[in-house]
């Protein structure tokens, strides 16, 4: 209901939530997760963008791809906000680190709490491989998407900076033995990655 709620706000953003939902699963099952783990991922790559809920519109409609301080400063607490609201919900809180710690990145460069390496929970971690694949393969106001190759050259070069390098290994095996999600995932394609294995 939360994510439906975002794509009522922004369609790419809604589009964005059901790929990363199931990126995040792929990976995850590849790196041998399963169980309740793996659905609190899967769940996590659903609602990881939840807090964009509460930012302005002036955000959506940004065609820019450098935003101002401020917007920036705005866009940076859709982490927080969203593990906030969860946390009203009673979500597992599993899913709700997940949601909190999706931006952090592993030399510390992220936000909203500039955590490195192994402060970072492997849920966030395997989310956040998963948006920034999403995010380089798919057209955005401001950014037109890159080829596949390319966008992997990038990943790959993400993997020696800010991203896990174990799990962009493993991303890049699952892309080039399994492909890429559809722009919208089919919603039974989605509904069937959160029933327990
Ligand atoms: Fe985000």
């Amino acid at each position: 209901m939360l994510a439906a709620a975002l794509g009522q706000r922004d369609t790419y953003t809604h589009a964005h939530a059901h790929r990363v939902c199931a990126y995040s699963h792929r990976l995850a099952s590849r790196a041998k997760v399963n169980g309740d783990t793996l659905l609190d991922i899967t769940m996590g790559g659903m609602l990881h963008d939840v807090g964009k809920l509460a930012m302005s519109d002036r955000i959506f409609s940004n065609k820019q791809a450098c935003l101002s301080k401020e917007m920036l400063g705005e866009v940076h607490t859709h982490p927080l906000i969203g593990a906030e609201l969860l946390r009203q919900i009673n979500c597992s809180p599993a899913i709700l680190e997940t949601v909190l710690y999706h931006h952090e990145r592993i030399d510390g460069s992220g936000y909203p709490f500039g955590l490195k390496g192994a402060e970072i929970p492997l849920s966030a971690k395997i989310v956040a491989v998963a948006d920034c694949f999403d995010a380089i393969t798919t057209d955005r106001p401001y950014q037109r998407r890159k080829t596949l190759p390319h966008a992997l050259v990038i990943l790959e070069e993400m993997g020696v900076t800010c991203l896990d390098p174990d799990l962009v290994a493993l991303m890049i095996q699952e892309i080039e033995t399994k492909g890429m999600e559809p722009v919208m995932p089919q919603s039974s394609t989605i509904t069937s990655l959160f029933q327990p294995i």
